[in-house]
């Protein structure tokens, strides 16, 4: 088999609930509605790839609990292959809590479990299918040497490597020259890089930080105005697509999933650009990450309108 994408990364099951507004520190505020599903960036972006037609192996473990079983049977339901997703004797499945705001901004904490046990073995097991797809996507929910061993791989047999920065920890050089195209969202591109992005021009400056450390290319939330994407020989500016946002859970997987997915079919960077952030604005149209996972014809005819 070969694959267009193969991700490595993390699998939760969410626990959301949307309300009013989001607590404080030591505030306790009644909220309306609870959903419990399916989670994690990785089998969101997984799940998301597949969305838009993309052949998807991922990469990850679970837990041998009822909830781990869960999310393998979403998994293959979304046509993911999950071959290369280990069941750990041990932890469990993966959590998150994740409470959403009236304007569609969210808090998540995550207990990562089994995400934490992902191993370079588990990679090197995967081989066969690194060996032959054509982008290489990951997050940092799972362990970085896991990533590294992974992007390496990939590259070692001519993948695209893609990363998404989340949850932002500080990265070393090593790991930044084994990526083809960063996607870090404005707070994980102040932890990167010290810079404080809040618009295109701050963006720009921390996108170059990037760019001399070694990455290939970078997508940028540059604050809540839009996206800048920098690859070798130009830059284009992707303003954020008006939609009915209510919740962000899952935005930033989908646009990373599908930026991905232009890249393994070899669009042009601005059209991959455009691609992705119609995909992001798409996922913040319904409450969950993986409920609003576009597919390729509704980017198509929100790109038509807007
Ligand atoms: O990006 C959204 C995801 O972050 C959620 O699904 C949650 O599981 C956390 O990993
Ligand atoms: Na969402």
């Amino acid at each position: 088999t070969t694959w267009d994408i193969v991700v490595v990364g993390s699998a939760n099951s969410d626990y959301l609930i949307r309300g009013p507004k989001l607590p404080l520190p030591g505030e306790t505020i009644q909220g309306e509605t609870f959903l419990a599903a399916p989670g994690g960036k990785g089998a969101n972006q997984a799940v998301a790839a597949a969305r838009l037609g993309a052949r998807v192996a991922f990469v990850a473990r679970i837990g041998k609990d009822e909830r781990g079983q869960a999310l393998m049977a979403n998994l293959q339901a979304q046509g993911v292959d999950t071959s290369y997703v280990v069941q750990d004797e041990q932890a469990a499945t993966g959590v998150a809590l994740i409470m959403v705001g009236q304007g569609g901004e969210k808090q998540i904490l995550t207990a990562p479990g089994a995400n934490h046990q992902l191993a370079v073995v588990d990679v090197e097991a995967a081989q066969a299918a690194i060996a032959s797809t054509k982008v290489v996507l990951a997050q940092l929910e799972a362990p970085l040497e896991v990533v590294q061993a992974a992007f390496r791989l990939g590259r070692e047999a001519g993948a695209r490597t893609v990363l998404d920065p989340a949850p932002a920890v500080p990265l070393a050089n090593e790991l930044l020259q084994e990526v083809d195209l960063i996607r870090p969202n404005s707070s994980e591109a102040e932890v990167i890089t010290g810079v404080k992005v809040t618009d295109p021009d701050s963006a720009r400056q921390a996108a170059g930080i990037l760019l001399q450390r070694g990455v290939g290319a970078v997508a940028m939330q540059a604050g809540d105005a839009g996206n800048l994407l920098i690859w070798p020989e130009g830059e284009c500016w992707l303003p954020k697509v008006p939609v009915q946002s209510i919740d962000a859970t899952g935005a930033g997987d989908a646009f990373a999933a599908a930026i991905a997915v232009a890249l393994a079919e070899n669009q042009p960077w601005s059209e991959a650009g455009r691609f992705a952030n119609a995909a992001a604005a798409i996922a913040t149209t319904g409450f969950g990450a993986q409920t609003a996972l576009p597919t390729r014809s509704a980017i198509m005819s929100l790109l038509a309108t807007t």
